[in-house]
Formats: C-alpha cells, sequence, structure tokens
C-alpha cells in the first residue's frame, strides 16, 4: 500500500507524513525512511463539561471580549479570523516537521468553511477582542452524523496577550457555544492533540479536566 500511495503521488509531492498511536506504526513508518518529526499527547475530557467547572475561572479579564457562533464567520470577523490562523499555523510548536504555512486569506476561510459543512462538520468558534482588537481565537469541530467524540482543534492567542487568561475565557465561552448545538447532547468526549513541550496548553486544558489517554507520533520524510 506504502508503495502504491508513493508512485500515485510521485511528481505531485516531495514529503511524506504519516501519524500513528503504535509502537509498531512507528518501527514500520521508520523502515520506510521516515524521521518522528513530533509527538503529540491525546488529551480526552468527557461531556458536558460542568457547568461548575466552566464557571471555575475569573471570566473575560477588563477590557476583553469574546464573540462565540456557530457555523461560518460573520462577515465583520473575517478579516481578524483569517489573520489569527495565519499567525497559528507559524506559531504553533511542531517539533521538527516542515512548517507549512497556511494561507489563510478571507477566501481560504470560506473554502474551508464550506468543505467542512459538506462534510457534515459544525465548526464552533469563539473570536477574543481586546479594547477592539482581535487577540485571539478557537474551534471545536462537531460531525453531526457522528457527534459523540467532538474534536478541539486551534486554539491561539497572541503573544503579547497570553497569560491573562483570555485562552481560558475564549474555551469557556465555546465549550458553552458547542452546547448550544442540538445535535451534541449526543457528544460524550473532547479530544485534542498537544506537544508535550507545551507547557500552557496542556496546563489549560487539564484545568477543563482533561487527561491524557495517549500519544501520537508524527513522523516525515521523503516520499520518493
Ligand atoms: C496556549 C495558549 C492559547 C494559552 O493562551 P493564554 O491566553 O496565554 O492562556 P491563559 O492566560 O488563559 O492561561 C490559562 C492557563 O494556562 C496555563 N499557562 C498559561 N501560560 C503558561 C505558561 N507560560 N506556562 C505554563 N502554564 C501556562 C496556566 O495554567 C493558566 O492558568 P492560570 O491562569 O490559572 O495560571 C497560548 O499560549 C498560545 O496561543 N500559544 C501558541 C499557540 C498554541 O500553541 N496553541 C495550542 C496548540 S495545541
Amino acid at each position: 500500500m506504502l508503495e502504491a500511495v508513493r508512485s500515485a503521488l510521485h511528481g505531485a509531492a516531495t514529503v511524506m507524513r504519516a501519524e500513528t498511536s503504535t509502537e509498531a506504526g512507528v518501527s514500520f513508518a521508520r523502515s520506510a525512511g521516515l524521521d518522528v518529526g513530533t509527538r503529540e499527547i491525546r488529551q480526552i475530557v468527557e461531556l458536558p463539561v460542568p457547568e461548575s467547572r466552566l464557571a471555575e475561572g475569573a471570566g473575560a479579564p477588563a477590557g476583553v471580549e469574546v464573540l462565540s457562533w456557530s457555523g461560518r464567520c460573520p462577515d465583520d470577523a473575517l478579516d481578524d479570523w483569517a489573520r489569527l490562523r495565519s499567525r497559528m499555523s507559524a506559531e504553533v510548536p511542531t517539533g521538527e516537521l516542515t512548517r507549512t504555512l497556511e494561507t489563510a486569506d478571507v477566501e481560504a476561510v470560506r473554502r474551508n468553511e464550506q468543505r467542512m459543512s459538506a462534510q457534515g462538520y459544525t465548526l464552533v468558534r469563539s473570536l477574543a477582542r481586546e479594547h477592539g482588537d482581535a487577540v485571539g481565537y478557537t474551534e471545536i469541530l462537531l460531525s453531526r452524523a457522528d457527534p459523540e467524540i467532538v474534536y478541539q482543534d486551534d486554539t491561539f492567542v497572541e503573544e503579547r496577550a497570553r497569560g491573562r487568561g483570555i485562552g481560558r475565557a475564549m474555551k469557556v465561552a465555546n465549550l458553552r457555544q458547542l452546547m448550544t448545538v442540538p445535535e451534541s447532547a449526543a457528544s460524550r468526549i473532547l479530544q485534542t492533540h498537544t506537544e508535550p513541550g507545551n507547557a500552557p496548553m496542556l496546563a489549560l486544558n487539564r484545568s477543563f479536566g482533561f487527561d491524557e489517554a495517549d500519544v501520537l507520533t508524527v513522523l516525515e520524510g521523503p516520499l520518493g
């Protein structure tokens, strides 16, 4: 199968990336010439997160407003969303993996929304603004056809605004927004992946009750 993939992609790609949660998978990928690029801890928490836990934090810091919605990004938040997504792809820790910078212009954001919606996903999103400037965002993916396991995707706060509770306030708002999506009544688990060295994200997730489930290894190497 690997050789079939290689020959199908010959000429179209140069780098191959593979993910596995088993040691056998790591050995297989290494035997195919891939090297470990990074590891990510899979954290999971039962849903719904109790309101008492969501209410534990101090709320958004003064001057910070969190806007939440499900589905398409509102037109007046689109530029901010695209800019922050690009920052996330440039700044999130990715170990030794080749960093692929996302060209998250507004058209790319809209294309992604259409593709995710066509695949049956509802995007649950929150954006933080401080004195009017967008400083962070977070996103949860809920499969309408299979809502039992929900995925916590990107969370990003501009470096200058970190460590003041904005990440926490956005996550609280987004978990509350998630519960307004009708299909989330069937959601049981929220899961996410975080690099072992990303102390802020791991700590923030733990404070919501996330536990570590297993470790995903991401390997990379030449396609040929
Ligand atoms: C992870 C991130 C979103 C956190 O945002 P933030 O606004 O700084 O987070 P908060 O201020 O709400 O912090 C919440 C908790 O995180 C932990 N935390 C924050 N900064 C920390 C640091 N430098 N070291 C260790 N823990 C830290 C603390 O437990 C804190 O709780 P406390 O306020 O009770 O101490 C932000 O650091 C970021 O954007 N990082 C780059 C992108 C990224 O890595 N995203 C995650 C990809 S999986």
